[in-house]
């Protein structure tokens, strides 16, 4: 394993996505609304795009047409190419794709040191 420092903390704007390079990969780096840091490789694990590219916004749900409902609690990360959402809680896929599988995002464990943020590859 190695240790990374990528940035600092105050790098990190809430709700907006940050691309690093952590050795010779390239992360997606976001902090959430409780501070936490999240970490995740930054291609997509359905076709590859690159998730620098894509957006974060709350989570969105409809039980029916026109009713639509946002979940301020939940931060999800969408795909620049072909839309699928991931929850920046856990990396997993909101929906399942056309084969019944959630696809995840694959994490990397962050440590802050000070206003330093290191990710472990
Ligand atoms: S490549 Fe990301 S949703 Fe298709």
């Amino acid at each position: 394993m190695a240790r990374h420092t990528v940035c600092r903390v105050q790098d990190l704007p809430v709700g907006e996505i940050v691309p690093v390079n952590a050795g010779r990969a390239r992360l997606v780096l976001s902090r959430l609304k409780t501070g936490e840091v999240k970490a995740y490789a930054g291609r997509c694990p359905h076709q590859g795009a690159y998730l620098e590219f894509g957006c974060i916004s709350d989570l969105t749900e409809a039980e029916r047409p026109n009713e639509v409902s946002v979940d301020p609690s939940c931060s999800v990360l969408r795909c620049p190419w072909h839309g699928f959402e991931f929850s920046l809680e856990n990396g997993q896929a909101v929906v399942a794709d056309d084969h019944g599988r959630f696809l995840k995002l694959r994490p990397f464990d962050v440590q802050i040191e000070g206003d330093d943020v290191i990710v472990v590859t």
